[in-house]
């Protein structure tokens, strides 16, 4: 007898988003009573379980402050040098800092004139500074309303003569609940932060608590910092020591192929010498996160399914983002070692899909590389308007530093790269904040669907269909034109 297929045809099959739906619930769940707070690391929780990705095109400062404002995190891309990626660590970390440390505070100097010091607060953009001796010490505080009076009189006064003396300070250990009834109390709009000696520490404002208080859902470190991210090479131990050193949150092991032996090697050697957590990836397949579970502190998922990826075309090597999750969270799951799904998601509901795959958090490019906060100027082609984005794995972005990633060394000739991801445009979407919302929202519905309040909860609960092709198209508008666009459906081409 013969056998029909040979031995190496009889294959298991793979799925991705469009393959599967969820199966409706019953449920008494709103969508808006839906709670996304997730894990992307052991330690490391956020309120939405959205990362930026760590691509040139996407994640900087300004990203990573406006993810984390808004619950989740951002990933700080790695094409850099270690001082710029230490620089963009501390512009999050004191985004929405309560104390503005010693060595960012404007102070005004007892022999400056109301004049000077007028002038110093506009060109500052300020509106009121400590006066301090050359020791540091506290003597006074002055304000515009405390100069006004001396500027129609006597605008060579000393600072000394305008500025009030008896100074309402604050201690170190001052929490955002405590500064906030000081000031209300004194009716004053900052207060220096001294130590035992009077010597200034720092400035707390009223304008940085409201700030504060503006984002509620904000995924906080324990000093209320923003949570910040960021992408570091399997065999970049010192950039992983600075990561760590200037505050980072979580270090992202970044690798399009971290089941090679030697990324493991080196991820270990990274997870030993940092405090921050280390999520490794990406990997695809049960056997990857079998031999990252005893270390890693998370594991990141996707062998090719991002929007600019040519991974699969190129090398032939892959794996369906669905299949892909789901065996890697089978494992991870056992160890209690958070999945993020990275790549490949397009609407909220690849998102949740992804979520329900096994994954406790997703990142996504092409989704946010179109908004504001993203690096990059909009440009316009045939009267819309665009902004760039390209892979990591593209000749661009691999001249600029990235070629690691790909685990292949710099070439002596541009035409000797071998690139695994596009140079392309994304459509200009607006703020990151209405992206999110819609993104956000998505996954709220999804679990309303599915009747889970909570995420763990819709991890148990949520279970596939499988769709055919027909029942794919019918997901989509059809048989329509559309004539308004919704902010959360643009059709595939
Ligand atoms: P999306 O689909 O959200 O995917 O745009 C973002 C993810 O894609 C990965 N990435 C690449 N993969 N070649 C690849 O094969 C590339 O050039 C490339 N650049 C980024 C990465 O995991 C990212 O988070």
């Amino acid at each position: 007898e013969h056998e029909p297929y040979s031995s190496k045809l009889r294959v298991p099959e793979a799925l991705t988003f469009d393959d599967v739906l969820l199966r409706p619930k019953e449920s008494r769940v709103e969508p808006d009573e839906a709670d996304l707070t997730s894990r992307v690391s052991k330690t490391v929780e956020v309120s939405v379980p959205i990362l930026s990705a760590a691509m040139d095109t996407v994640t900087e400062a300004d990203m990573a402050i406006a993810m984390a404002r808004h619950g989740g995190m951002g990933v700080i891309h790695r094409n850099t040098n270690i001082d710029r990626m230490v620089e963009e660590i501390h512009s999050v970390k004191r985004a929405d800092e309560l104390i503005i440390p010693h060595d960012s505070v404007v102070t005004a100097d007892p022999e400056m004139t109301v004049r000077e010091v007028d002038e110093m607060m506009v060109r500052e953009g300020v509106g009121g500074a400590p006066v301090t001796n050359t020791n540091g010490e506290v003597l006074g505080i002055i304000s515009s309303t405390d100069i006004r009076p001396h500027l129609e009189v006597g605008e060579n006064d000393s600072v000394t003569e305008a500025m009030t003396d008896e100074v309402i300070t604050a201690p170190q250990d001052i929490d955002a609940r405590e500064a906030f009834d000081l000031m209300y109390e004194h009716r004053i709009e900052r207060v220096p932060v001294v130590d035992d000696e009077n010597l200034l520490v720092g400035l707390v404002t009223m304008q940085g608590i409201l700030q504060r208080r503006e984002y509620k859902e904000a995924a906080r470190d324990s000093d209320g910092k923003l949570r910040c991210g960021v992408a570091v090479g399997p065999f970049e131990t010192d950039r992983a020591t600075a990561a760590d050193e200037a505050g980072a949150d979580v270090l992202f092991i970044d690798c399009a192929h971290a089941h090679n032996l030697n990324v493991i090697d080196g991820a270990r050697e990274i997870k030993e010498a940092v405090e921050a957590d280390v999520v490794v990836g990406n990997v695809g397949t049960r056997e990857a996160a079998e031999d990252l579970v005893d270390f890693a502190d998370g594991i990141k998922v996707g062998i090719g399914p991002g929007s600019i990826c040519t991974t699969r075309v190129v090398s032939g090597a892959g794996m369906p983002q669905i299949t892909a999750v789901s065996q890697v969270a089978d494992v991870a799951s056992e160890h209690d070692v958070p999945v993020i799904a990275d790549g490949g998601i397009r609407y909220s509901g690849d998102a949740i899909k992804a979520v329900a795959a096994g994954a406790d958090a997703v990142m996504l490019g092409s989704y946010f590389a179109g908004t504001d906060e993203a690096p990059g100027r909009v440009v316009t082609m045939n009267g819309k308007k665009y902004k760039q984005y390209r892979g990591m794995g593209s000749v661009g972005a691999m001249k600029s530093g990235d070629a690691d990633r790909y685990l292949k060394e710099d070439p002596e000739d541009d035409e000797e790269y071998v690139p695994e991801g596009v140079e392309a445009a994304t459509p200009y979407k607006g703020t990151l904040k209405s992206e999110l919302h819609q993104l956000a929202g998505g996954m709220q519905s999804g679990m309303g669907y599915v009747g889970a309040e909570t995420i763990p909860e819709f991890k148990e609960r949520a279970e596939f269909v499988r769709v055919s092709s027909a029942g794919q198209a019918e997901g989509h508008a059809h048989d329509v034109v559309i004539t308004d666009e919704a902010p959360n459906y643009s059709p595939d081409e």
